[in-house]
């Protein structure tokens, strides 16, 4: 098949971005990648990276005029880009907790409106953010990572009204947990207050867990290929098995979904 549309993916140098800028290319669409370090993957990659730090103001800044020196228009921008602070909430330090807004919410808002202007010349466009379902819901161990996935939920959501006019779709898509580098390449604080010291074993035990039985991405590709290709895509694309349960757990029996956490958490060694 092929396609004229052009498709920006941040983070595209590994996981969830590599795969689905990978399977885009091999569709026919014009793909342009991101990597703080585009030089270290470029030879691997069949398409474009171009280097963005969403940390770094003036690497988001610099970013339009370097992608429209490369492109000549933007179709859709896929807002992959981010990373995992792991943690209990009490002993997460605030430095931590802003370096995750920093990444996760800061610098996709930031680059999000560095590209506006052009989405708003051409009157088309397309906006997917990868949330997460840690977006939607909460876990132990999670604290400011779910809070910067429920903040840019909430961003969007308000952005999606405001864009409606310029005929700029906006998405979610919120995965649960995938196989991918995210486990390994996020920051983990240190357990530092005794009282959680039962706690932070059980849950680190469950995190583990978690992430060993990941199953690979495929199913999160499949959804970002639908909201790319969908004409009128709607908000909300949670994906992962067991994910609407989860979510209809969390709106009609919110106790039920809190307590068969808990003994998830309690039973993990
Ligand atoms: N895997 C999951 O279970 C899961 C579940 C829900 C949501 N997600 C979300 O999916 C997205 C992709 O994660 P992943 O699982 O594929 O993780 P990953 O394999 O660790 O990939 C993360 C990507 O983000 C880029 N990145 C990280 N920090 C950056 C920064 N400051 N500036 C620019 N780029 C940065 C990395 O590129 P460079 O290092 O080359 O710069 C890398 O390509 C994230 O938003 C994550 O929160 C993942």
């Amino acid at each position: 098949m092929q396609s004229n549309k052009t498709i920006l993916v941040t983070g595209a140098s590994s996981g969830i971005g590599l795969l689905v800028a990978s399977k885009l290319h091999e569709n026919g669409y014009h793909v342009i990648g991101t990597s703080r370090d585009p030089k270290k993957h470029q030879a691997k990659l069949p398409f474009k990276v171009l280097p963005l730090d969403l940390n770094d103001d003036h690497s988001i800044a610099c970013f339009g005029k370097l992608l429209f020196s490369e492109v000549e228009q933007l179709d859709v921008l896929i807002n992959n880009a981010g990373y995992l602070v792991n943690g209990l909430a009490e002993e997460t330090s605030i430095e931590l907790g802003k370096q995750q807004f920093e990444t996760n919410f800061w610098g996709t808002i930031k680059l999000t409106n560095e590209l506006l202007p052009y989405f708003r010349k051409q009157k088309d466009g397309k906006i997917i953010t990868i949330g997460s379902l840690l977006g939607l819901v909460g876990l132990p161990n999670v604290s400011y990572y779910a809070a910067s996935k429920h903040a840019l939920e909430g961003y969007f959501k308000s952005l999606r009204f405001e864009l409606a006019q310029f005929n700029i779709k906006v998405v979610m898509v919120e995965p649960m947990s995938f196989k991918t580098s995210i486990g390994e390449s996020g920051t983990v604080a240190a357990g530092t207050i005794k009282d959680y010291d039962m706690l932070r074993q059980r849950v680190t035990a469950y995190t583990k867990t978690t992430f060993d039985k990941a199953p690979q991405p495929t199913p999160v590709i499949t959804t970002l290929l639908q909201a790319v290709k969908e004409k009128n895509p709607k908000f909300n694309y949670p994906v992962g098995k067991g994910s609407s349960f989860i979510l209809l757990l969390q709106h009609f029996a919110y106790k039920t979904f809190e307590r068969s956490i808990l003994r998830s958490v309690n039973s993990s060694k």
